[in-house]
């Protein structure tokens, strides 16, 4: 048994996020937690709202409300949509605790003893028709590094490159449009990012198993152009962590606040000490997962993200906890995603395109979405959501595969031999092609979840599913039953026990389902397999159990084309 860290990216507060946004990070990360916890690991799972910044405060302006009872209403939604999900985090956070202001004022002052941070004079973009300061991602205009026309001042959607605002081509405000765009000048706190480069290049070589995806956005943004540049880490705003040395104040900068991907990351180690707080533990609670000298050496931290966030937890982030010179936990493995996009285009949060969370929660159950966003995960290249290709995925894997062995089991047993898992007969040449089929399947299904290869999982875990179809198909218990009742009973009783292994395997993917399973089946052993002999006998003879309600229903085409013709729009 292990420790294993696992945190997802920190969803934006200012709205619900779309179904691509939750396969890139959250759902993902979900999995490898409830996997690692099946397999008896300690694990902390650790998510929170990231809070801070000029979204917040403009989608706050758009409701009416204050940003802070704003971020205190949409931290309440998207954390009921979490549940919703199944999302089984130990603790979602905000990054607006108190927490994470006292940490992420401790990381400053202690960048700033040791020598890495700077005051710079700077230039910023100013707008006279908004009357503000421009944030970054609120300039928009040519990127100077592959000519993409709507690039955000902070960074390039199109080719991941981090950017100034003065770095755009033609810039205009994404506020209002307007070009009147002035630079006033104003003093910043910058992270001295460049004298850490040799140390984080290091760092990432040692990185051996990284995936490629990860490893060659870091590298690129190491070594292209001008290698790691230093950081502006405060802005001109009002909501956000003030910007302190500690306690104490911090001459000549009153009234602006760190930068919200200073302190954004920083709150994954503010959320588990709020989760510490949350359960009345003291401060080693928290402190052994994260400080190597306190007990963290022995965790694996193991990361979720979108392949746009990667630049910010390979270098940025990286370059915190380093120069802090303090022995806090560096990440050991990042698995990172591609896009997914959305019936032809592109799932877009600002458009209001694609299924967001709470409408996927009103049309279907949560294992119909996990099912078919994780068995379709943008790992290796982006992928695409149609309708077509989830009512497909649904109706075979969910309903015709699993949810069909499962109904025909328990009815057929039901029928025969009353609820109780039959005695008797002996298992033959049917049974052990059966283990022979199976044995491997499992194996690799350990090893791929184990990797985080989560599409080779699903797709180990569908085959799993089907050898249990095709095993019925060729023991025929209802042919059986007519010549030997014995026999037939033997089938039913190990088709019982496989469904309690289908129940536990797929847990990770399908919570709700393999709940729904284990109770039909009266039992609440969820231990994982070792061997499989064993781990299909645990149900014994005279064991009672119930026919299950419907696991999956069908997605019928009249359905899928109501759905389809509904999101086809922006959302309103
Ligand atoms: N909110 C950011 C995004 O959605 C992710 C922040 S991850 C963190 O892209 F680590 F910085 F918090
Ligand atoms: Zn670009």
């Amino acid at each position: 048994m292990s420790r294993i860290l696992i945190t997802s990216a920190l969803p934006y507060i200012n709205g619900i996020k779309h179904l691509g946004n939750l396969v890139g990070s959250q759902l993902p990360a979900d999995l490898f937690a409830r996997f690692c916890r099946a397999r008896g690991h300690e694990v902390m799972f650790i998510c929170a709202t990231d809070e801070h910044g000029t979204p917040a405060e403009l989608a706050a302006a758009k409701t009416g409300e204050d940003v802070a009872a704003y971020c205190e209403r949409m931290h309440r939604v998207q954390a009921e949509l979490a549940h919703g999900f199944r999302l089984s985090f130990d603790h979602y956070g905000r990054s607006s605790s108190e927490r994470n202001k006292r940490l992420t004022q401790h990381f400053a002052e202690k960048l700033a003893e040791n020598g890495f941070i700077e005051e710079v004079t700077e230039r910023q973009v100013y707008s006279r028709a908004d009357g503000r300061f421009l944030p970054d991602r609120y300039i928009e205009g040519t990127c100077p590094n592959c000519g993409y026309d709507r690039a955000r001042g902070d960074q390039c959607e199109n080719c991941t490159k981090q950017l100034d605002p003065t770095d755009l081509i033609d810039p205009r405000s994404a506020i209002s449009g307007s070009t009147e765009l002035e630079v006033r000048e104003t003093r910043h706190l910058y992270l001295r990012q460049s004298l850490l480069k040799d140390e984080i290049d290091a760092w990432i070589d040692s990185q051996q198993d990284w995936p490629v995806l990860t490893t060659s956005i870091a590298k690129k943004w190491l070594h292209d152009g001008d290698g790691l540049q230093d950081r502006g880490i405060t802005r001109d705003l009002s909501w956000g962590v003030p910007v302190k040395k500690g306690d104490a104040p911090w001459p000549g900068m009153e009234g602006k606040v760190f930068y919200v991907w200073f302190d954004a990351p920083i709150e994954y180690i503010g959320a588990t000490a709020e989760w510490a707080d949350a359960h009345g533990l003291d401060e080693a609670a928290w402190r052994r997962w994260w400080r190597t000298d306190e007990g963290a050496a022995d965790v694996r931290y193991v990361q979720f993200m979108g392949k746009d966030n990667v630049p910010f937890h390979t270098l940025s982030f990286p370059a915190t906890l380093m120069g802090s010179r303090e022995p806090w936990k560096l990440v050991d493995y990042i698995k990172s995603f591609n896009y997914l996009n959305y019936d032809g285009g592109q799932f877009s949060t600002s458009q209001g395109r694609g299924v967001f969370m709470d409408q996927a929660l009103e049309i279907l159950p949560a294992d119909y979405w996990r099912w078919w966003l994780l068995s379709h995960a943008p790992e290796n290249s982006d992928s695409e959501f149609t309708w077509e290709n989830f009512q497909a995925s649904v109706n075979k894997d969910l309903a015709d595969v699993l949810g069909n062995f499962v109904s025909r089991v328990t009815k057929f047993g039901r029928a025969r031999f009353g609820e109780a898992v039959p005695e008797g007969g002996d298992f033959g040449p049917a049974e052990e092609a059966l283990l022979a089929a199976l044995t491997p399947r499992l194996r690799a299904y350990e090893a791929h979840m184990e990797a985080m290869e989560i599409r080779k999982a699903a797709y180990e875990l569908r085959a799993i599913w089907a050898e249990g179809n095709e095993y019925l198909q060729a023991a025929a218990p209802w042919a059986v039953f007519k010549t030997d009742p014995a026999g037939a009973a033997a089938i039913i009783r190990l088709s019982l026990n496989l469904i309690r292994l289908y129940a536990v395997l797929s847990q990770p993917f399908i919570p709700d389902a393999s709940a729904a399973m284990m109770e039909s089946l009266n039992c609440d052993d969820w231990r994982w397999p070792g061997a499989l002999p064993d781990a299909l006998s645990t149900l014994p003879a005279g064991h009672a159990f119930v026919v299950p309600e419907v696991l999956f229903r069908k997605i019928t085409d009249d359905e899928r084309e109501a759905w389809q013709a509904r999101f086809a729009g922006l959302r309103s």
